[in-house]
């Protein structure tokens, strides 16, 4: 569903709250030009207690630390960025959402060092259902390992949300897509397992559970954090440094990614290859079980993750 279809009105643009229409740049604007911005993806999920971000400081934490190699000054305090993003959900009544805030280098000139373009920053907020689809989060989806490979935070920070990098998730994807598959595996420069164009990814195998660790090239995921302790509070060793090859993921137990827009997604095969019995995995739905039982707030735990809109 694109934006024009969507009820929403409002987006704050560099301290003002602006008219959807309105949130305009220039198309000399640095950023649009080389890549030279940093970003995050946020939820806002339903709950009994009104809407609620979910893990809002560390997102917020993570677009500080993605500024900083490239020396962008995001120019407002984490606390002002929240205060915008509530008001924005509070203005356009919305009870689930995801949230955009973005920071980049503006219009001044077009040599590739930035140094006396402004940074623009701003937020948008809209609804947004499932990134894999509903059918996805129960069935899991059809995957292939992408002939790109993941660049190597030697070449670009892979810890840093910057959006010049996501060309190399988009050729990943749409290569998937265009195959007829639903996402990618992007491999690392090693030929190790990175992660997904979105997503991180997870192996379980024989009752343990195995992800990239964050030398393998990927990005810190805040989904990938929470699954990381759910799992552990559910009893399970989690092996949160692990190189897994290509091969490996053939003869998994299951296989899942986690992200903030795909959440916890089952994948059911690679390369045509049926993961475990090609369907979701008895540790796959237990930690997605958790995981949403967390978000949509059926538990206590981890309030302290959460920021109620009010
Ligand atoms: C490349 C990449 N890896 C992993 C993730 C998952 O990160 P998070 O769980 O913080 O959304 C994302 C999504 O932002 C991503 O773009």
């Amino acid at each position: 569903m694109g934006f024009d279809e969507m009820d929403v009105d409002t987006i704050w643009m560099d301290g003002e709250f602006v008219d959807w229409d309105e949130a305009q740049i220039h198309v000399l604007t640095h950023g649009l030009h080389y890549g030279t911005g940093v970003f995050e993806g946020i939820r806002c999920y339903d709950t009994e207690r009104g809407p609620a971000v979910f893990r809002f400081d560390e997102h917020l934490e993570r677009l500080y630390e993605s500024a900083k190699p490239y020396d962008l000054d995001i120019g407002y305090s984490l606390e002002e960025l929240k205060e915008a993003t509530l008001e924005l959900i509070r203005r356009q009544e919305l009870e689930s959402c995801y949230i955009r805030p973005i920071s980049f280098f503006g219009y001044d000139s077009l040599g590739v060092s930035p140094k006396d373009c402004p940074t623009r920053t701003a937020i948008a907020c809209w609804p947004w259902g499932a990134y894999l689809g509903e059918e996805a989060l129960e069935n899991g989806v059809d995957v292939m390992v992408s002939s790109w490979r993941k660049h190597a935070s030697s070449q670009i920070p892979t810890n840093a949300k910057a959006t010049g990098p996501y060309l190399n998730s988009m050729l990943a994807g749409e290569e998937a897509r265009g195959n007829g598959y639903v996402e990618a595996i992007v491999l690392n420069k090693e030929g190790n397992v990175a992660e997904g164009p979105g997503e991180n990814i997870f192996m379980v195998n024989d009752g343990e559970i195995y992800t990239p660790g964050l030398a393998q090239s990927i990005l810190n995921g805040i989904t990938r954090e929470t699954v990381i302790t759910l799992a552990e509070e559910h009893g399970y060793t989690v092996h949160d440094d692990a190189v897994i090859s290509r091969g490996e993921l053939y003869t998994a137990d299951e296989l899942f990614f986690s992200g903030t827009a795909a959440e916890v997604t089952p994948i059911k095969s690679v390369d045509d290859n049926e993961i475990g019995s090609g369907t979701r995995g008895p540790v796959t739905e237990e930690l997605q079980q958790a995981f949403f039982d967390l978000v949509e707030r059926r538990t206590d735990d981890h309030d302290d993750w959460f920021t109620y809109v009010e």
